[in-house]
């Protein structure tokens, strides 16, 4: 009943969606656009079969070839990742692997990569790929951006966050002194290919950390992607194959069509912040020790709260925001993430952390809220009393 109402209430934003309709999805290759100027294909494949057809697409033919991955990709990946492309028109292909984890993604990694490219002579038209989580994209798309003031890059995530959100978009960039994404830049893959294979040996908890950001997805963008994800949780958390290639293709979608109309943050794409302000503070004050959709998972439901508390959504829909976060298994209260942090909350504390962050103009934070289910707006007028309250509402 309460589907219905929202459906028949509420005219679903279908703008953000351009040729498919929802109901008759089929997976196929998106291009991302810039000022309907092709920029980039994201890729949906189970044996990576077009590696020759996108050699010579990018113009790599008889170029090096340098994949980066982490520790605990590259056992399962690395090796047949580089025979493929050792199969292909290109005149070498090297390997670097750095230490898994949020807290390497940092300008010493960086450096390393780049020490790499220098002593393997890469030139300007030489390629970096980015087989792993957004960890390891980030810092590879940001590496591929400074070197020799820009090369190219391919994005190859093996993550469900990086699969539906951060291998698209160009947002590239690491951490900085314990801060977030504080150092980067905006540069463009060459190509995004996904192989929803991959997901098979990523750790439950990674799997469905990576859900937080479909379902933010879903609720500042598509009232019926929320229901999809409500009707389907069950499928999708046990990584039914048909239904979470939907998924995947669905939030490709809808980043695809934020990004293209907003590339580098200046307006709309600042609506996938949503739950972001006080998620990437949550993350920073528990030292890194949750997961980064976790930490997401709880900024939502804050980001919800201010949303129901200033009367923009009703009490039902935060509730229905709260009870697909729980269908997920993500976290909705402090309590829920006692098992991977014991360190006593102190809400002023992470309020104030909101200040430091790239969302803020020095001044006031850019929060982002919604106005229904599928409806992102951005407010600059959130207090530090209204972000206290919501924090206090996920308990101690
Ligand atoms: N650039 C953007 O637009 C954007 C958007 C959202 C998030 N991010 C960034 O992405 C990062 C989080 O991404 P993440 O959750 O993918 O983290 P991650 O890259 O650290 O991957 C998570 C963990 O899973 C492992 N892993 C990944 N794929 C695997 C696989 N198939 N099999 C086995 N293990 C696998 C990794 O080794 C790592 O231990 C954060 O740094 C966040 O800031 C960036």
């Amino acid at each position: 009943m309460i589907y219905l109402r929202i459906i028949i209430l509420r005219i679903p934003d279908l703008s953000l969606l351009t040729n498919n309709t929802k109901a008759d999805i089929i997976m196929q290759n998106i291009t991302v656009k810039r000022n309907a100027k092709p920029i980039y294909d994201i890729i949906f494949t189970s044996e990576y079969s077009c590696f020759d057809e996108l050699i010579k697409k990018l113009n790599l033919s008889g170029r090096k070839v340098c994949i980066v991955s982490d520790s605990n990709v590259a056992i399962h990946f690395l090796d047949e990742l580089k025979s493929l492309f050792e199969k292909c028109d290109i005149s070498a292909c090297i390997t670097h692997v750095f230490n898994a984890g949020e807290e390497n993604k940092n300008t010493d990694t960086v450096f390393a990569i780049i020490e790499d490219l220098i002593k393997n002579h890469f030139d300007r038209n030489d390629v970096l790929v980015a087989l792993g989580g957004g960890v390891t994209g980030d810092m590879t798309g940001f590496a591929a951006s400074i070197y020799l003031r820009g090369i190219k890059f391919i994005q190859v995530p093996t993550s469900l966050l990086a699969m539906v959100d951060s291998s698209i978009g160009g947002k590239t960039g690491v951490d900085f002194k314990g801060y977030k994404n504080m150092v980067g830049a905006f540069h463009m893959p060459s190509t995004v290919l996904i192989n929803t294979g991959n997901l098979s040996t990523l750790p439950k908890r990674e799997y469905i950390s990576g859900f937080a950001e479909i379902i933010k997805h879903a609720i500042i963008a598509d009232n019926y992607y929320f229901k999809y994800l409500m009707d389907n949780y069950n499928k999708a958390v046990n990584l039914d194959t048909d239904c979470i290639k939907e998924i995947i293709y669905w939030s490709c979608r809808i980043k695809q069509s934020v990004v293209e109309k907003d590339p580098t943050e200046k307006g709309i794409r600042a609506h996938l912040n949503f739950g972001h302000t006080l998620g990437h503070a949550i993350e920073k004050y528990m030292d890194f020790k949750l997961l980064h959709g976790e930490c997401i998972s709880l900024g939502l439901v804050c980001a919800a709260y201010i949303s129901m508390k200033r009367n923009m959504i009703a009490a039902y829909e935060y509730t229905m925001i709260i009870d697909l976060l729980k269908k997920y298994t993500l976290p909705v209260s402090f309590a829920d993430i006692k098992q991977y942090s014991d360190k006593v909350i102190d809400y002023d504390e992470i309020a104030a952390i909101t200040k430091s962050d790239k969302k803020s103009d020095g001044k006031r934070v850019k929060f982002v809220l919604i106005d229904s289910i599928g409806n992102a707006v951005i407010d600059t007028s959130v207090t530090e009393s209204e972000m206290k309250e919501a924090l206090r509402a996920l308990g101690e």
